[in-house]
């Protein structure tokens, strides 16, 4: 399948940097948020980090000025219309994420390819409402998008063989690395890495340890490379809450109820870095 028009739906932390890492790779992409300052805090995100490729000589300052300008900015769906592949990065809400998909559907050609960046809420239920499930998948990429190598491809229960090639194709291009993972709650990964974060949340509201504490700890004695509070505080506590409940809800088992001082910062407005106050404190968000 010839891909030359990557289509991104939201330009925050994963979806600008899709739209990076795609732009990077020598695609043409759209990236499209809902308000002209959410579009211009993506294009912004972009641009710094492409001075930093110019700073670290990675890239020459024509090379870095091409690959913003391969990222066209839009509050209008519609101008996704041309695209051979649309990757959506909205939030974790699967009625938002529906409706996006039901209005692409209207806009964009029969053939191109749909996929969702979502951490684990359903594909197939997506690609239902998608109106067209042969061609729909779930494309989940790690934060920060530009340095993670893995992208986790999902198939729903129709997506076809030439989808998941396409995708699959896509993510190499990207320079990531693939793996093939069947539809489950959180998929691997997420299954895995977000109730240890969860944990690490129950450590301190019950006074095991202190932040510093279980974050040196993990660092040092796990070899991991942020502690947990740290990496729960750049993912965003919002969305590690909403993916949370998602396991929670589907699989009805406690042992992943979301931790309440987890649920109390997101109350409070404290999402971590995004807001530059989670479990620690950020002097530039
Ligand atoms: N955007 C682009 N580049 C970034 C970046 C960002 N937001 N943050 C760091 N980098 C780059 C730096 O420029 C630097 O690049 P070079 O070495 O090539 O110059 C490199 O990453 C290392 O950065 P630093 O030296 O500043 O810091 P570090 O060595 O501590 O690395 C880190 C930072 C890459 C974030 C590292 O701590 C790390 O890998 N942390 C774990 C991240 C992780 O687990 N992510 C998965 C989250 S789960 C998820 O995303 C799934 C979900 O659905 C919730």
């Amino acid at each position: 399948m010839n891909i030359s028009i990557i289509g991104v739906v939201g330009a925050g932390i994963m979806g600008s940097g899709i739209a990076q890492v795609a732009a990077r790779a020598g695609f043409n992409v759209v990236m499209r948020d809902i308000s002209d300052s959410f579009v211009s805090r993506g294009m912004t995100a972009i641009g710094k980090n492409m001075d930093r490729e110019v700073q670290k000589n990675r890239l020459t300052r024509e090379e870095a000025d091409a690959v913003l300008n391969r990222v066209k900015g839009t509050t209008d769906l519609g101008d996704l219309a041309g695209c051979d592949f649309v990757i959506e990065a909205a939030v974790e809400q699967i009625e938002l994420k529906k409706n996006i998909f039901r209005e692409l559907d209207k806009f964009c050609r029969p053939g191109t390819i749909f996929a969702s960046n979502t951490s684990g809420l359903s594909i197939t239920e997506m690609a239902a409402a998608s109106g067209r499930p042969a061609k729909f998948i779930g494309m989940h990429f790690f934060n920060p998008v530009p340095v993670m190598r893995l992208v986790e491809l999902i198939k729903g229960a129709e997506t076809d063989d030439s989808t998941y090639e396409a995708a699959s194709d896509l993510a190499k291009k990207f320079g990531k690395e693939p793996i093939m993972v069947n539809e489950a709650p959180l998929f691997a990964v997420n299954r895995i890495l977000v109730p240890m974060l969860n944990e690490a949340m129950f450590v301190l509201m019950e006074g095991v340890a202190s932040a510093e504490d279980i974050d040196k700890g993990m660092v040092l004695g796990a070899n991991h490379p942020m502690g947990p509070l740290a990496l729960s505080d750049l993912i965003g506590l919002d969305t590690l809450l909403m993916v949370m409940e998602t396991l929670y809800n589907e699989t009805g088992d406690s042992k992943y109820r979301p931790c309440p001082l987890l649920r109390k910062k997101v109350r409070a407005g404290h999402l971590g870095r995004k807001t530059g106050r989670g479990f620690y404190e950020y002097e530039s968000k």
